[in-house]
């Protein structure tokens, strides 16, 4: 069982054990950072980081992590590359593949993404589209096994848009057996594709997939509560009648009752307060934000490495 040279499009690719190999790496690699202790594992070795769309933590997460890891990492954005200007996907892939050892991509187009990945001869990592945020769902998973000790039996509930995130959280969590109740406004469902890859592993895993538009009924004995953006990149002009519909599917006190007591409250940020998830319940004691974002860093490190190291 080998990651090297393959590319990180989905967590629907991965195998149960692919998923464990990067979470144990992960915690390696955590421990010999906050250890101080050097990792050079790709020294030497470049990453091109593409983006078509606004990022804090995946920027800034995959460029200290090749950091840290001896390699550099090149900031590209589409805004200032040929591809902005219409240059195919399919060559900027075949030029690209001959300066760096991986890409890295946040775009729109799941699809474009696939061709990227299709012509590039080095790994490519999917940095979000609009389909799927593989690498965020896995430091989110990683980040429930730190604080639940198992993963198995356990329960995340989502509320909000049937967005890329829920799509990934439902790829992740029934490969590795964890049940998952989705909320969502009837219109803003999740991918009908993505369920059914999720319920095919489900069957697999034992893990129980509920998808419904009722946010308490989904957050009952929940262990873990996880919610996103109304609007994600690209819907900015449909902010107000979202406003509306999403009304009601929100992390607030009332819906952190439904849940078990020691259950854990999960974005990948960046959050408005007010709207999918209340201030006091994102600052309270069940939030764990900033373990998830930090754990974007190990997460994708441990990726990189086992991607590209020699
Ligand atoms: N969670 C996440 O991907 O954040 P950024 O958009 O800041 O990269
Ligand atoms: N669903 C959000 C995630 C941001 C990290 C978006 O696509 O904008």
């Amino acid at each position: 069982m080998s990651l090297k040279g393959k590319d990180f499009l989905s967590v629907h690719h991965l195998t149960v054990d692919e998923i464990y190999q990067i979470f144990d790496f992960a915690r390696i690699l955590k421990a010999k950072q906050k250890a101080g202790e050097p990792h050079p594992l790709l020294k030497g070795k470049t990453l091109g980081m593409i983006f078509q769309k606004a990022s804090t933590r995946t920027r800034v997460s995959f460029e200290v992590g090749m950091w840290q890891l001896g390699g550099s990492a090149l900031f590209l954005s589409s805004n200032d590359m040929q591809i902005g200007r219409g240059e195919p996907v399919k060559d900027t892939a075949r030029v690209l593949s001959r300066y760096v050892d991986g890409i890295m991509i946040r775009t729109f187009s799941h699809l474009e993404v696939e061709e990227l990945a299709e012509y590039a001869t080095v790994p490519v990592i999917n940095a979000l589209t609009d389909l799927l945020h593989p690498c965020q769902a896995m430091a989110d998973i990683f980040t429930a096994l730190e604080h639940k000790g198992e993963l198995k039996g356990r329960k995340l509930c989502y509320i909000g848009d049937g967005n890329n995130m829920v799509n990934s959280l439902l790829h992740i969590c029934a490969k590795v057996g964890m049940d998952i109740s989705v909320a969502t406004p009837a219109n803003y469902a999740p991918d009908a594709t993505i369920v059914e890859q999720a319920a095919v592993a489900a069957k697999l895993s034992g893990s129980k997939i509920t998808i419904l538009d009722d946010p308490l009924a989904a957050a009952q004995d929940a262990d873990v509560l996880y919610t996103d953006v109304w609007a994600s990149m690209g819907k900015e002009g449909e902010q107000a009648i979202r406003k509306q519909a999403f009304a009601g599917f929100q992390i607030n006190n009332t819906l952190l009752q439904a849940a078990k007591k020691d259950t854990i409250v999960m974005h990948c940020l960046p959050a408005h307060r007010g709207e999918e998830i209340t201030e006091d319940v994102i600052e309270g004691p069940n939030s764990v934000v900033f373990d998830e974002a930090e754990n974007r860093l190990h997460v994708q490190k441990a990726i990189m490495a086992l991607l590209m190291a020699d």
